[in-house]
């Protein structure tokens, strides 16, 4: 028995893989294997031998099976260290930025306008970018027959031949999502709705589509001065300048009245431009109060709700915030311009840790 023991145990303790050690079980505890084949002659001693050997070989038999046990514990450990020495990652690296790519400046200064409205309590709305033309239009109070249509120089897709119902917009802006968001939450609401929007026109600060944030804020007693404050408080806090100047322009729109656009007072001394400050004047958004024909689209009543809206251009006030003289570079893809004015992938805008950095 003792020689069972000392050939088991020894070559368990040294077998080099699984296979070997199910083989030594076999040969050793298996049904015909050596230490079983003594058990069986248990049966054939005095009942005086077998009291001595019986618990002996019982002994045997476990300690070669939590010798088994063991081991087999102990080569999964060693498989599972030898896979982990190749298998490793320093997370502590510092981030390649120039791999991971950089931020482009109207995906940061979304994220700036969202963090600042979402800090005055707006939620985020979307809508589709192929749009009915009666959420573009009709639900907007700018029927049929309307200029507007027309000055909006509008992208219309294909209907079948013979399907005579209005072909879809690419929307024209994001007030249709003025309409579905009234539709989906009725009032009171505050929301801001960034997106992007299509118009056939190409310049420097025109580029067929390019994107807009709409705001939306309906409640009982809502008035222009809501308004004036809101935006007075996005652009300090967008621009990061103290001292920032609006001015309200009276101006229509179908779809608000009264209707305001605003500028901001700036300077171009120098060819360089300055926010805050000289004798000059930038249009940045058009707003106004919500039209109750629009509530009414909406679903609201206007007998007992009222509200303001605003649209502004993304890329307007990105140029303006970061100085990017042309629009149409933006959607160029010149990795160079996207290095320039790209910001770093990890870094996301906040109040908290400073919007731009
Ligand atoms: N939709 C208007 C535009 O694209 C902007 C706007 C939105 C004006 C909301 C007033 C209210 O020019």
């Amino acid at each position: 028995m003792d020689d069972l023991r000392d050939k088991y145990i020894s070559a368990i303790s040294s077998a080099s893989d699984e296979a070997v050690l199910e083989d030594l079980r076999v040969q050793a505890v298996g049904k015909k294997g050596e230490v079983s084949l003594k058990m069986r002659e248990l049966g054939k001693m005095t009942p005086e031998e077998r009291q001595v050997a019986g618990p002996a070989l019982n002994a045997l038999k476990d300690e070669i099976n939590s010798a088994l046990a063991a081991k087999k514990v102990a080569l999964a450990d060693a498989a599972l260290n030898e896979r982990l020495k190749t298998e490793w990652l320093d997370v502590s690296l510092p981030a390649r930025e120039r791999r991971v790519g950089t931020i482009h400046p109207v995906s940061q200064v979304s994220e700036e306008v969202t963090a600042i409205f979402a800090d005055m309590g707006f939620a985020v709305a979307e809508g589709p970018q192929i749009e009915s033309d009666w959420y573009n239009f009709d639900a907007l109070n700018i029927p049929g027959h309307h200029p507007a249509r027309a000055e909006m120089d509008t992208f219309y897709t294909h209907r079948k031949d013979g399907d005579n119902r209005p072909p879809h917009v690419l929307r024209t802006h994001t007030s249709p999502v003025q309409i579905r968001s009234m539709e989906a939450q009725g009032a009171p609401i505050r929301v801001i709705c960034p997106g992007r929007v299509y118009r056939a026109d190409y310049d420097q600060t025109h580029t067929p589509m390019f994107h807009q944030v709409e705001g939306l804020a309906i409640d009982t007693d809502i008035s222009m001065a809501n308004l004036k404050w809101v935006l007075e408080e996005f652009c300090r806090a967008f621009f990061e300048v103290d001292g920032v100047e609006l001015r309200f322009r009276a101006s229509h729109f179908p779809f608000t009245e009264p209707s305001a656009e605003v500028d901001i007072r700036c300077s171009w001394e120098g060819g360089t431009l300055k926010l805050g400050e000289g004798d000059d004047w930038l249009e940045i958004l058009g707003s106004g109060m919500v039209h109750p024909k629009v509530l009414e689209a909406g679903g609201i009543d206007p007998a007992k709700y009222q509200g303001f809206a605003f649209g502004m251009g993304i890329d307007r006030i990105a140029m303006l915030k970061y100085g990017i003289p042309d629009l149409r570079a933006f959607f160029d893809s010149d990795l160079r311009w996207l290095r320039h004015y790209g910001f770093p992938a990890l870094d996301q805008p906040s109040l908290q840790g400073g919007l731009s950095r």
